[in-house]
């Protein structure tokens, strides 16, 4: 007996792409956002994400066999993560996380936790 992983609960990988390559479309035409990613190709960031949140919610442990501890704080650090930052990066989770049309519970979980997350990995004092 054991519970069902919320990985599980929402269809597994294609699901968490889905919310990833939505989220990313929405990074792509950022003014703010955009400039941060080091890459021309926003591909290899969109798989190391889906495989954070897979292996997070319960899934395969692919990304720290791929990358090791997460430790996503210190993966951070050489981004200036301000306010502005985390409020863009929610509002692209929130429009992929709306088009997924998970249950409203499922919904919610997933939900907050990107959003402490996202509070979480501030890493600059907003100007006075
Ligand atoms: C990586 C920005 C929040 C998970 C990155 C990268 C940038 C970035 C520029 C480097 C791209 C790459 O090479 O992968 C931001 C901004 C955030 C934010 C502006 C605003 C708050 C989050 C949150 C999570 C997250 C909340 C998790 C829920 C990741 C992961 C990586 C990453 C897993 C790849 C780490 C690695 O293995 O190297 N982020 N991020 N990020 N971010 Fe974020």
């Amino acid at each position: 007996e054991r519970s069902v992983t919320l990985f599980e609960a929402v269809g597994g990988e294609p699901t968490f792409r889905k919310l990833v390559d939505e989220f990313y479309a929405g990074v792509a035409t950022d003014p703010l956002l955009r400039p941060m990613y080091p890459e021309e190709d926003l591909g290899p960031a969109a798989d190391r994400l889906t495989l954070f949140l897979m292996q997070y919610w319960g899934g395969p442990n692919t990304y720290s066999a791929q990358r090791g501890h997460p430790r996503l704080r210190m993966r951070h650090a050489p981004f200036r993560i301000g306010a502005a930052e985390r409020d863009a990066w929610l509002r692209h989770m929130r429009r992929a996380v709306d088009r997924l049309d998970l249950p409203p519970d499922i919904a919610t979980a997933l939900w907050d936790y990107l959003e402490r997350a996202a509070f979480f990995m501030v890493n600059v004092l907003d100007d006075p």
